[in-house]
């Protein structure tokens, strides 16, 4: 395992890391505290030292979870999101009090005393206009509640926005299926000192290579519920890509790359970019974590290869992901 500089947080943290939306089974089913545990040691024992959670995963048991796991393991860090828990979403959540109310929540849930880092939630555009809420993200960090602070968000000129604030670090989806971070927002946030945490790095899986038109997912799963952005912003199920296009491109990626793991390949593409501190991809066993953190190890990418990423991604995704995100 690698380990980058996390934007100015002065955490060192792993390259290959860990996103727990679905961290302790199955999507829908009850939340499994052991297997929990488990998949947590399991990337920890490669090398993973950070882990990306939030208030709302599986209402509060991820959180919990990683907080356990910290306890025993006082190397880790991670990020905590917050503000998504009660719908409909508002910039309202994003109030003072309301950010108040949230802090004090997941430090209760992880039982801890301070919370490493602090994302707003993919909140509405507007909060990035409510300095407000930023100012209270920089008191409770004077207080020594949290660490450091940041936003997870949908859009590139959101991640530009929050840049006039104090934040440490970005969260955006940037994988093969969603360039245009790297071309507008990377070089911002490094003069910044800003460090991007790259979530759906795996387009929700598509990017592993291995769905085909046949596939079927299981209806609590939003890769089956959320194609159309029915429960939240369509661009966080495979990346906001039409689901057969997606397969087709994922291919030919695979055919013109000449391998039969994308996955790994799909990541270590990511990771030709310095401005990402790590990659985030969610796990549903043990084996998808051996083989994303061995992407850590794999060659960099020829510029041939560079090329192909990016024709794949002009020719099926560019229109209209380009112009939605
Ligand atoms: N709004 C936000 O801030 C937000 C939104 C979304 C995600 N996130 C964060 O980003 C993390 C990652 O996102 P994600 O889990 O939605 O998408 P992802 O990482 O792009 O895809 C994860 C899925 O890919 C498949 N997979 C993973 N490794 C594999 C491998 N080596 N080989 C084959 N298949 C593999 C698994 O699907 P199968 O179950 O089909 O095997 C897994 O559930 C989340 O856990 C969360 O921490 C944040």
């Amino acid at each position: 395992m690698n380990y980058r500089k996390f934007g100015k947080t002065g955490f060192n943290i792993s390259e290959v890391s860990l996103g727990t939306w679905q961290l302790g089974g199955k999507w829908g089913t009850p939340f499994d505290e052991q297997d929990a545990q488990a998949t947590l040691a399991e990337a920890y024992d490669r090398g993973v030292n950070f882990f990306d959670t939030a208030d709302g995963y599986q209402d509060g048991a991820s959180e919990r979870a990683v907080g356990q796991f910290i306890k025993t393991h006082p190397d880790v860090h991670f990020t905590t999101k917050i503000g998504r828990k009660e719908e409909p979403l508002t910039a309202e959540h994003f109030s003072p009090k309301n950010i108040d109310r949230y802090v004090d929540n997941s430090l209760k849930n992880m039982d801890i005393n301070a919370l490493d880092m602090v994302l707003l939630h993919c909140p509405p555009t507007s909060v990035m206009y409510q300095p407000e809420t930023f100012f209270e993200l920089d008191r409770l960090q004077k207080l020594g509640k949290i660490r450091h602070y940041g936003v997870s968000v949908e859009k590139v000129e959101e991640g530009i926005k929050a840049l006039d604030y104090n934040v440490a670090g970005i969260e955006i989806i940037f994988n093969m299926f969603r360039l245009r971070p790297a071309k507008l927002f990377f070089d911002l946030a490094q003069k910044h000192d800003v460090g991007i945490l790259a979530r759906v790095p795996l387009a929700s899986g598509l990017l592993s290579g291995k769905y085909t038109a046949d596939t079927k997912f299981a209806p609590a799963d939003h890769r089956s519920n959320n194609r159309h952005g029915e429960h939240f912003d369509k661009g966080e199920t495979f990346s906001g890509v039409d689901y057969l296009t997606g397969v087709k491109a994922a291919d030919e990626l695979k055919q013109r790359l000449g391998t039969d793991r994308l996955a790994a390949m799909a990541l270590r593409y990511i990771l030709m970019y310095d401005a990402v501190s790590a990659v985030i991809p969610g796990a549903s066993n043990p084996t998808q974590i051996e083989r994303n953190t061995a992407a850590a190890e794999l060659a960099p990418f020829t510029t041939e290869q560079m090329a192909i990423v990016q024709s794949v991604y002009d020719q099926y995704i560019k229109n209209p992901v380009d112009y939605l995100w």
